[in-house]
């Protein structure tokens, strides 16, 4: 089991050695090695079973230091990262030689994010070199939004969980970048396409494709718990399960149903708060998870605010 605790003096030293440590982020917990250590990258691959094509996001303690690992930024990535970061923005630009091409799986952008949770930025300063991180989870399954999470899955392979509490956020960082003077979105995340579109006008959304993913937290299948995961009407579809007999858990917005036991559903937001529901989704998904359930019924939300996101997670977790 890996130790949990608050010691950033520890956390540091572990990854100086090129070892492997969870950290908290707002959006959810990494999975973190310097990454200008080949070796440590290679072992986030192992520890997750990711396959090496997919890329991983590197986390600096400043802006300042961006250009240390890019080459350039457009005017209009610059604006967003001075507006949204420190925050869940992840933007895609041009490396430097320095970042070793296992990071960014031979492309030549790289994702940059500036995280915002006070303990990791503290660890970001106190480090001599960037983390990369992904998501501290198995390959394709629900994100971590506590420490205990980790600890579920990734417990045995790692030595120490920097524990940050409970995710702000709860959803991974919105990606950006730019092809062709377009800013295009890569993946839907903590910060609303109405809130980027704000600062950069129009952007494009790339549809999601699991045959050739430019980016493959864009595989259509991630983000999944091990039950079936069904989308719809809920009404519809409990009173369709409930006729074959299934066990069936419910996860929806704001509503709550006297019929089933609490035990087995959850509302994302009683008061239809969107960030509320985005901080819920994770740790809901898990729970239903684990319940005595057989599959786990969902509704989509309004596509307004992190609706959009939310839904996209969701749509995910039910492609199967
Ligand atoms: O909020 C987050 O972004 C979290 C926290 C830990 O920072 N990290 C995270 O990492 O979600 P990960 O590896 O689970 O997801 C990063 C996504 C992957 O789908 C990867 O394919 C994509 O970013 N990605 C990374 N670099 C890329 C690049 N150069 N081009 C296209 N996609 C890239
Ligand atoms: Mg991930």
């Amino acid at each position: 089991m890996a130790e949990i605790g608050k010691n950033i003096a520890k956390a540091a030293k572990f990854l100086t050695d090129g070892e492997l440590v969870a950290i908290p982020t707002e959006t959810v917990y990494g999975l973190a090695g310097n990454a200008l250590d080949e070796n440590a990258v290679l072992k986030i691959f192992k520890t997750k079973e990711r396959p090496e094509f997919d890329p991983l996001i590197i986390h600096l303690a400043e802006k300042s230091q961006l250009m240390d690992y890019v080459q350039d930024v457009p005017e209009e990535l610059a604006a967003l990262a001075s507006r949204f970061w420190p925050g869940p923005l992840t933007l895609l630009l041009p490396k430097k030689d320095l970042i070793p091409d296992l990071v960014t799986s031979g492309l030549d952008t790289v994702g940059v994010r500036v995280p915002r949770h006070p303990l990791t930025r503290k660890l970001l300063q106190s480090l001599t070199f960037p983390l990369a991180a992904p998501s501290a989870n198995p390959f394709g399954y629900i994100s971590p939004t506590r420490a205990s999470h980790v600890q579920d899955q990734l417990g045995d392979k790692i030595r120490y969980i920097l524990d940050g509490g409970d995710c702000e956020v709860g959803l991974e960082s919105t990606i950006v970048g730019m092809e062709q003077g377009q800013v295009i979105v890569y993946r839907l995340g903590g910060i609303s396409v109405a809130d980027i579109e704000e600062t950069v006008g129009k952007v494009l959304i790339l549809p999601q494709s699991s045959s050739n993913p430019k980016s493959p937290g864009m595989l259509k299948s991630h983000y999944a718990p091990k039950k079936p995961v069904y989308l719809g009407d809920l009404d519809e579809l409990m009173e369709n399960f409930g006729r074959k007999g299934t066990v069936f858990a419910v996860l929806s917005f704001t509503r709550t149903f006297a019929e089933v036991p609490d035990s087995l559903q959850l509302a994302l937001s009683k008061e239809g708060n969107y960030d509320e529901a985005a901080r819920n989704l994770f740790s809901s998904m898990r729970l239903l998870d684990d319940s005595e359930a057989a599959v786990i019924l969902a509704q989509e939300l309004p596509e307004i605010h992190l609706g959009k996101a939310i839904n996209d997670r969701l749509r995910r977790a039910a492609a199967k």
